[in-house]
């Protein structure tokens, strides 16, 4: 039994192809270990709001000497981290947004990486305090980006492959339903982008 966190990135709900990739990663997930429990963090419907002035400075403030004002700015943080840390299994829908995660996305990112909590830095270096979870990106992009000529322009899943390692989180699978802008392609594409997925 795990405990599954799907986030959700995408703004277009049921024609959603990352959505539906997801759901059906979390659907095997739970028929291989019955009983766990699915959270849906949805970032379209709820997003994080962007960093303000008050919150980084919040981040940068020891909690002991925060005014009410960062107490309030910083709860949003310190409740996707929480989320984050409950978690044994992310499934992380990744639509590709112009070469890049959707800003809903970084959004998420930018609240869970956090000095102290999620990282920290040592005189060895920083170390990632995140650690045990298995990840699975569900990528989803107009184009091909697994080979050929745009295999450079995938910036999401490099960038999350960086982000999410530096918090501890090491163990990701991506999963890629692409070329969905071509009708021959994108018809089956989740179904194929399954093929080579086993948990
Ligand atoms: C704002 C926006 C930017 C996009 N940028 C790219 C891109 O850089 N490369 C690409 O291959 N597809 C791009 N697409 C196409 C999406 O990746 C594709 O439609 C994908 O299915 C979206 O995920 P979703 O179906 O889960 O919403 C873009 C779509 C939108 C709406």
């Amino acid at each position: 039994m795990k405990n599954i966190l799907h986030i959700i990135s995408s703004p277009q709900g049921a024609q959603s192809v990352s959505i539906k990739l997801g759901n059906s990663i979390v659907s095997q997930l739970q028929q291989t270990f019955p009983g766990s429990t699915v959270t849906e963090l949805n970032l379209a419907e709820n997003p994080l709001p962007h960093l303000d002035e008050t919150t980084v400075t919040a981040l940068r403030t020891p909690e002991d000497q925060h005014s009410d004002i960062q107490k309030e700015a910083i709860k949003a943080s310190d409740a996707a981290i929480a989320q984050l840390f409950d978690a044994d299994i992310l499934v992380i829908g990744v639509p590709l947004y112009n070469f890049g995660a959707p800003s809903q996305l970084k959004s998420w990112l930018d609240h869970i990486a956090r000095a102290g909590k999620t990282f920290s830095y040592s005189p060895e270096g920083a170390k990632g305090h995140v650690e045990g979870k298995k990840v699975y990106l569900a990528f989803s992009a107009g184009a091909v980006y697994s080979d050929g000529p745009y295999k450079a322009y995938d910036f999401a899943t490099p960038y999350l492959t960086a982000v999410l390692g530096f918090i501890g989180i090491t163990d990701i699978t991506i999963i890629r339903a692409e070329g969905l802008a071509f009708p021959d392609m994108r018809e089956n594409a989740v179904e194929r982008a399954l093929e080579a997925f086993a948990i």
